[in-house]
């Protein structure tokens, strides 16, 4: 028998759903959520839930001997737009939870790690379509900063005290059953609720915009499926380039039109305008692919079809 499973940041928009996932994998009792502060009553009643900041060494260390965790999936973050209002303490957050989590496993208290990389980590230097694996990285936003710093640390206790842990660098992700909080992607999931509700959507990007994107589906599976590969078959200790479709938000909305015919788009680009557009528009995750196997599902046909069929279930 296995021992546990923590997610730090279970109420999270990626966080509700790998804790799902992860209780139907290994089931409810072996899958401790936490978070910050208590989230929806439903989901703390449905397994084992503990309130954890991320930033207390103490707290996190006595939780996992408490319910005996060996692997930690560290998903608390302040992502791109929240940070750029909140530099110090998105810094603060972003690296010192991952130190934290570092530090037991180099101290042998958890065997594995994952934590979330992010296409931020790229910048305005770095070649947009197809962007490479390895290649230029100046990211110009806080979150890209310490995303990338993140990455670096990562791999340094891999190769020095040999501690197990796994990234990928997610692309912008859709999904229906939680919001997302304060990142330059959001728009294309409020597009989707503002559909239904509104029939029309103003979106805070260019309708030329075009940014890497991944249905939750996907990247869940994708995260489970990095966690549970062979030691040796992740190669790359920093954090895998992962990619399923790229596209606009003209072309988002088209692909909404062809099921919602009469919805309608206006844009009014503000201050994220400029943090998408130091990103890249396309990835390449051929070592994701060749390394563990790695292969989306979801195209945008799909996706919107799958969103609208389950945010109209919920309204
Ligand atoms: N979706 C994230 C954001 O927009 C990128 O990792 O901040």
């Amino acid at each position: 028998m296995m021992g546990r499973i923590l997610i730090i940041g279970a109420c999270g928009q990626i966080g509700t759903e790998l804790t799902k996932k992860l209780r139907e994998v290994y089931g409810t009792e072996n899958v401790v959520a936490s978070d910050i502060r208590k989230g929806e009553p439903e989901f703390v009643a449905s397994g084992p839930f503990e309130v954890v900041n991320a930033l207390d060494f103490n707290q996190i260390e006595s939780i996992i001997e408490k319910h005996e965790v060996e692997d930690v999936y560290l998903m608390a973050a302040l992502l791109s737009a929240t940070a750029e209002k909140n530099p110090a303490f998105a810094w603060d957050l972003n690296m010192n939870s991952l130190f934290h989590v570092l530090n037991l496993a180099k101290a042998g208290k958890i065997k594995k790690i994952f934590w979330p990389s992010s296409i931020a980590v790229f910048g305005p230097t770095t070649p947009k379509q197809d962007t490479p694996q390895y290649t230029v990285m100046e990211p110009s936003t806080v979150y890209g900063i310490s995303k990338q710093s993140g990455e670096r640390w990562c791999e340094y206790y891999h190769n020095i005290y040999g501690v197990d842990v796994r990234s990928i660098r997610y692309p912008g992700l859709i999904s229906w059953s939680t919001l997302p909080g304060g990142g330059t992607t959001d728009y294309a999931v409020d597009i989707y609720h503002k559909a239904l509700s509104d029939g029309k959507y103003t979106c805070f990007l260019s309708e030329e915009t075009r940014l890497p994107m991944m249905y939750m589906d996907d990247a869940i599976r994708a995260t489970i499926e990095i966690m549970q590969a062979p030691a040796d078959s992740i190669k790359i200790r920093s954090a895998y380039n992962l990619s399923a479709m790229d596209f606009t938000p003209k072309e988002i909305a088209e692909a909404i039109k062809k099921e919602i015919p009469d919805f309608t788009i206006d844009y009014a680009p503000d201050f994220r305008q400029k943090i998408a557009d130091s990103w890249p528009q396309s990835i390449d995750d051929n070592s994701a692919r060749q390394d563990w196997n790695w292969k989306h599902e979801f195209d945008l046909t799909s996706m919107t079809s799958d969103m609208l069929a389950h945010l109209s279930e919920k309204v």
